[in-house]
């Protein structure tokens, strides 16, 4: 006894003013599937640094980026396994197992960042999240990607009558595919890690994105056209495992949960700032031919997909629906 008091004596440290054993040490594996020079790659090695720093190094988000543990669609079972203890997926990626989170993925649903962080925050965002509870998940935070984009090989996207004929590669199947659909065009539902080489190689004609995934994935290199469409919103869910969440210390809890309300406001500056960015860079390295949707064009998209939403008004519920439109 007296052998371990001394032990854990001398590796004792700090989390927020109560001592912790150094053998108690957290290690939080955080997988992810972007580039580091990306909002969420960018905000998980923040929340990284100021967890290690604010912890005394107690405890530790080690960060995998760009798919290097776990690509789309094993996230959620190495999560449940507990081979990582944290992930930040597309809110997409959610809706095959949770279906009302397709509100975030309705074409032309939100106009600005405002109203998706209302939404993000507000009571319908704090019920999305709690869903996750029957999976063994709880939801810590709702992150930004930011408004999608489109590209493809084939000619100008203009109009929506444009799309007919072309495949697109989608991150779900659902709304986004549906989306695609009505105009006539494929949709192709692929891992992240697999959309440069699909585009490069021919297998699907575009793909929507957001700025910052364009950029660091180089779409923009082995894309001939990209039309800023806003047409629908890119974010992501930040993830833990609930039971390895629940059994942390509550000091330890408290602090991670500080931080990422912290993060949270850095990131989404933080997005906001690199898709102009990135915009920039793009149009600097000259590769791909830029059209932007006049705000008139906007609003003849936005009627035209409408008619998507009817088909999820079932699967979404239409009251729930209806308070988010509110
Ligand atoms: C995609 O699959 O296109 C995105 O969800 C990747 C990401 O996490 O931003």
């Amino acid at each position: 006894i007296i052998l371990a008091l001394g032990l854990s004596g001398c590796h004792s440290r700090v989390i927020d003013g109560q001592q912790v054993n150094k053998e108690d040490k957290i290690i939080i594996k955080f997988s992810h599937v972007v580039d580091e020079n990306t909002p969420k790659g960018l905000a998980a090695i923040r929340f990284a640094q100021l967890i290690s720093e604010r912890s005394g190094g107690s405890i530790e988000v080690q960060v995998f980026p760009n798919s290097q543990l776990f690509k789309d669609g094993e996230e959620f079972e190495a999560l449940s396994r507990g081979d990582v203890q944290m992930i930040a997926p597309a809110t997409s990626k959610l809706t095959q197992l949770f279906p009302q989170w397709q509100v975030m993925d309705l074409p032309y649903f939100f106009d600005d960042l405002e109203s998706v962080h209302q939404t993000m925050d507000g009571p319908l965002g704090k019920a999305l999240l709690s869903q996750l509870e029957e999976k063994n998940m709880r939801g810590l935070a709702m992150w930004d990607s930011g408004f999608k984009h489109l590209t493809n090989n084939v000619h100008p996207i203009i109009k929506p009558s444009d799309f007919d004929g072309l495949s697109f590669r989608v991150m779900s199947p659902g709304i986004l595919q549906a989306q695609f659909n009505k105009f006539g065009a494929e949709a192709v539902f692929l891992p992240f890690n697999d959309v440069y080489e699909a585009l490069s190689k021919g297998k699907v004609d575009g793909q929507e994105n957001t700025i910052s995934n364009i950029y660091t994935q180089q779409f923009d290199q082995v894309q001939t056209y990209l039309t800023l469409s806003q047409h629908g919103f890119l974010g992501y869910a930040v993830i833990v495992n609930a039971e390895f969440w629940d059994q942390l210390p509550s000091q330890a809890r408290e602090l991670l949960e500080k931080t990422i309300v912290e993060v949270t406001e850095w990131e989404r500056e933080t997005a906001e700032r690199l898709n102009e960015e990135q915009l920039e860079k793009i149009k600097k390295l000259n590769k791909i031919s830029i059209y932007a949707l006049t705000s008139q064009e906007k609003s003849t998209w936005k009627a035209d997909f409408s008619s998507v939403y009817s088909k999820f008004e079932k699967e979404i519920g239409l009251e729930f629906l209806n308070e988010v439109r509110k």
